[in-house]
């Protein structure tokens, strides 16, 4: 099992509000103070500390100190967060990471952090118990670049940290569940990032994800395009998702995202369960 690594403009106000935070002193930081015009959902993101001077000193000694814990906390492997708005993807994007020192500006500079991140949490778990994850074409949480400046960074971003070796690279690829519309208009950059990036990745494994079938998973892993896919809706929504696929059976309850980020105040456990654990199997033959 491998721990996500993650912090940033996608924290709500409520967390950087939340007792933890305020206990730990620190406040959250972010490439510009930006908000996030959609945020989880609906809401509008917060306003955040934008990082002046050299954010490698704050934030790089935290992602050290969260590789050991997860080591000590019993983790296989780390997986740096690089999408979903989180700090790297914030960093990465020319037109939230408004810094003018090393860390902004060009794509090379904007893509420093990232790397850096992961140089810290190699140095912790070894190359090959450490991945990221990207998304280039954004949508959720209000990101993303023009698609030339998309590919111009991606394409640096990504063959830099293949040289690192990393146990594997996963890139998102489009769909309309990760896509909010703003302002009336889907708010990616859409491309096809199989297409466009794996002819960068040679020396870690490439893993893709978003709205796949298993059979166009499949078919995409025999014609070599890529290593594996990993899913998020099916596998909430399928207990024996490995199963079903294994046995032909249709993979079609979709996930109920009502209770996912409900206020559970109140609730009983078993109330909880609905959205989460509470959806059937399918029916197999006595010896299966
Ligand atoms: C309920 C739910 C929670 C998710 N939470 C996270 C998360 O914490 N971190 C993350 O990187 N992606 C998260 N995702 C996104 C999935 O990892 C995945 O990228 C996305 O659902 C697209 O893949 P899919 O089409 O197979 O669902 C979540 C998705 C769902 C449905």
């Amino acid at each position: 099992m491998f721990c996500t690594d993650l912090a940033s403009r996608k924290s709500q106000p409520s967390i950087g509000d939340a007792p933890e935070q305020i206990a730990s002193g620190q406040p959250v930081y972010a490439p510009s103070a930006i908000p996030a015009r959609i945020c989880f959902a609906d809401r509008r993101g917060g306003k955040f500390r934008f990082l002046h001077g050299v954010p490698g000193y704050v934030t790089l000694l935290f992602t050290n100190k969260a590789a050991i814990n997860a080591k000590e906390a019993g983790f296989d492997g780390i997986e740096v967060h690089g999408a979903g708005g989180y700090l790297i993807h914030q960093l990465l994007d020319s037109g939230l990471n408004i810094c003018t020192d090393s860390w902004g500006g060009s794509f090379e500079n904007r893509s420093q952090f990232g790397l850096e991140v992961l140089r810290v949490v190699i140095d912790v778990w070894g190359a090959d118990r450490v991945g990221i994850k990207l998304d280039p074409t954004g949508g959720y949480n209000d990101m993303g670049m023009p698609l030339e400046e998309t590919l111009e960074t991606y394409n640096y971003f990504i063959t830099q940290v293949d040289q690192l070796g990393l146990a594997y690279i996963a890139i998102q690829r489009y769909s309309e569940f990760n896509d909010p519309i703003i302002e009336g208009k889907r708010r990616a950059v859409q491309h096809d990032v199989v297409a466009a990036y794996s002819h960068l990745i040679k020396k870690s494994t490439f893993l893709s994800n978003g709205n796949f079938t298993p059979e166009e998973a499949a078919q995409y892993v025999s014609e070599g395009k890529i290593s594996g896919v990993f899913w998020g809706q099916l596998w909430i929504s399928h207990p024996d998702f490995a199963k079903r696929i294994r046995y032909g059976k249709p993979v079609d309850t979709p996930v109920d995202m009502q209770p996912v980020y409900g206020n559970t105040d109140g609730m009983t456990l078993n109330d909880q369960r609905v959205g989460y654990t509470d959806y059937p199997f399918a029916e197999y033959p006595n010896e299966a």
